[in-house]
């Protein structure tokens, strides 16, 4: 069951659970913990803006092309990438149009981590899909008149309009861990 919030005149939230096997969960976190031990991310300016960690706490994330350096996390990839696709194609000619993941990334909020306003111009749509969560991890907060700041838990997945600004408070509780990734709409 997909919860959809339309929330301005051009921006969607969709909110959905995924219920992904306990055993499989533990190994995707496992495989985002290993992240930290290899850190393979460049600090470019744009991570340095939007996560500003030597004002506050850590952020631990890989690269842009987490299929390569998680193999495992590929079948939740494929997964999220069909329930996006689904939908978004009741609105599109499916025989004309493909969306495809263009990047995706992963990451561990330590305490106090958090993510400045940004949006992920210029792909269409983008998501995140958190892992582990806790009572006192920061929400997501989507920006708009009146912010919308949705409680993040455990295989709760997000997507959104890209071009919609959002940020990331300073993160209270333990590690808050997630899967994020962009996708763009081609013509076939
Ligand atoms: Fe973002």
């Amino acid at each position: 069951m997909v919860k959809s919030n339309t929330y301005t005149n051009t921006s969607f939230v969709y909110e959905t659970k995924l219920n992904i096997p306990l055993e499989y969960k533990e190994k995707c976190i496992d495989a985002l913990y290993n992240l930290k031990t290899h850190p393979v991310a460049p600090r470019d300016k744009s991570f340095e803006d939007t996560f500003d960690e030597q004002n506050s706490g850590q952020v631990v994330i890989s690269n842009y092309n987490l299929v390569v350096e998680a193999p495992i996390l590929k079948k939740l990839l494929d997964n999220i990438t069909k329930i996006i696709k689904h939908h978004v194609f009741p609105n599109y000619l499916e025989d004309q149009w493909d969306l495809n993941m263009a990047s995706c990334w992963g990451g561990i909020y330590e305490k106090n981590g958090k993510a400045l306003s940004h949006n992920h111009i210029p792909f269409y749509y983008s998501f995140v899909y958190y892992l582990k969560t806790s009572d006192q991890s920061s929400p997501m907060i989507f920006e708009g008149n009146d912010n919308l700041s949705i409680s993040v838990r455990d295989d709760l997945l997000l997507f959104f309009s890209s071009g919609q600004y959002h940020h990331v408070p300073p993160n209270k509780g333990e590690d808050r861990i997630f899967i994020a990734g962009n996708m763009e709409l081609n013509q076939k």
